[in-house]
């Protein structure tokens, strides 16, 4: 059930702006896990443990079985605070929308502060070459943050993408959040997945790629939230409860390589789309959420903490996110959710998230329970993208095309919410074709 458990380790082996840095500095991470805490009057003790992925016979081991997930009742969607229901497009986008902007901010993924620095964008190599049968051509990225007022923290944006050379007007373009170049999972290499990679079949289908490097932007480790764009940020000073975690922190550092992408004359910036998978499919769908621009996104197997309900009970649990290893991707007042509140007392569920995409397409997808996918809930994210559809449909666009949890390997593709269940366990790979047709009819790809 635990294969996103290795993926997770190996990512968090890589530092910022390194391929493969050293192993993460988890005493400084607690130490700052535990800051949080005391500021938050939270003892240590009081934490709940999460779902245990690795031990069937541990008393929390994590639940599979679909009769004790529980029904889940989720925070009103269409309702405002003063208990109005949302009867129009208005009421929606000047008051239920900044609602749950504001409750995820608190709450969840935290705010980006006044001092998030300015990112300066530098070519750095481009290449001419040929992919996908084509002539492309290839362009690397530098973007360096602004640390003058505190030069201990650093950052320096990786990014990199490649666009047909011979398209006749502006093409558009799907950014990933992944690796250096050249980065390789350690272990024994894994054998290369069946048909063509994710870059050709883009570039087939008249899109151009792009990635950019998440740690780059900001480590994936609590020991390192004193570096980065929030170490930046912070000056020196420990993040407040309502401060940006490194997920806020990925999306934003996107937002600022669309900044770049938009000023190439050879893509279109009205039809750039963001995809992740696991960690990077959270922050695929907070960029998503926070950032207009982003004309669609490829939400993969995004889990706990992203699209899947927090409510329900299944794979993961708040308690996993909560611990050393996953705070930091989080604002520091989520860890009250793990102690003296619970799930049920989050102000907001993962269908609101979702709902901030709205009227834009998304599409969410993950493997199955039975490939190895369980721990993200494949059924909690369809729920919750059910549970959004409602707005979709009253910005007058159609929502999720059924009401059914349905079959493995049925693409849900016919709404402006995109949904498939594949079966190769916890990747991207099996779901880019459907997400690729679903791209090409929601932003009219010829
Ligand atoms: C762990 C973690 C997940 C995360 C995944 C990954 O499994 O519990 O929340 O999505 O790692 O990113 O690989």
């Amino acid at each position: 059930m635990r294969v996103a458990a290795a993926v997770c380790a190996a990512i968090l082996m890589l530092g910022a702006g390194s391929a493969l840095a050293q192993q993460p500095d988890y005493t400084k991470a607690n130490a700052d896990r535990q800051a949080m805490l005391d500021r938050l009057g939270i003892p240590a003790s009081s934490l709940r443990p999460g779902a245990d992925g690795f031990n069937r016979q541990a008393p929390n081991a994590a639940n599979y079985d679909e009769a004790k997930a529980g029904d889940a009742e989720l925070p009103g969607l269409l309702f405002v605070a003063t208990g109005d229901r949302v009867t129009s497009p208005r009421m929606w986008w000047r008051v239920r929308r900044p609602e749950i902007v504001e409750a995820f901010d608190r709450e969840i993924y935290g705010r980006v502060p006044a001092t998030a620095p300015v990112i300066r964008w530098k070519l750095v190599k481009e290449e001419r070459a040929s992919e996908a049968g084509m002539p492309v051509i290839k362009r690397w990225y530098e973007g360096t943050a602004d640390n003058r007022a505190w030069p201990q923290a650093k950052a320096v944006i990786q990014l990199r993408y490649t666009v047909p050379a011979g398209a006749r007007g502006k093409v558009p373009l799907i950014l990933s959040f992944g690796f250096p170049e050249g980065f390789r999972f350690p272990g024994p290499p894994r054998p290369p997945e069946p048909g063509p990679a994710a870059p050709e079949q883009l570039l087939a289908g008249g899109f151009g790629y792009g990635v950019v490097v998440a740690n780059s932007i900001q480590a994936d480790n609590g020991g390192g939230l004193d570096d980065g764009v929030i170490g930046i940020s912070l000056r020196g000073k420990l993040r407040s409860p309502e401060d940006w975690g490194v997920l806020r922190a990925w999306a934003w550092g996107a937002a600022r390589a669309f900044d770049a992408l938009a000023k190439d004359p050879r893509i279109d910036a009205r039809r750039i789309g963001i995809e992740g998978l696991s960690r990077y499919g959270k922050a695929a769908l907070v960029t998503m959420a926070y950032d207009q621009r982003f004309a669609i996104g490829f939400i993969g197997s995004s889990g706990a903490g992203g699209a899947a309900l927090y409510r329900r009970n299944f794979g993961e649990r708040m308690g996993n996110l909560c611990a050393g290893g996953e705070y930091h991707w989080f604002a520091g007042n989520f860890l009250k959710y793990c102690a003296k509140l619970s799930e049920a007392d989050l102000p907001v569920d993962s269908h609101q998230l979702i709902a901030l995409v709205a009227p834009r397409p998304i599409f969410i997808g993950a493997g199955t329970v039975e490939t190895g996918d369980g721990w993200v809930d494949p059924k909690g994210s369809f729920l919750a993208a059910r549970a959004a559809a409602p707005v979709w449909e009253l910005l007058g666009k159609p929502g999720l095309g059924t009401r059914e949890f349905p079959p493995v390997l049925t693409p849900v593709i016919e709404g402006t919410i995109g949904f498939r269940q594949h079966q190769g366990g916890h990747n991207n790979h099996d779901n880019w074709p459907t997400f690729i047709r679903f791209a090409r009819s929601k932003l009219g790809v010829r």
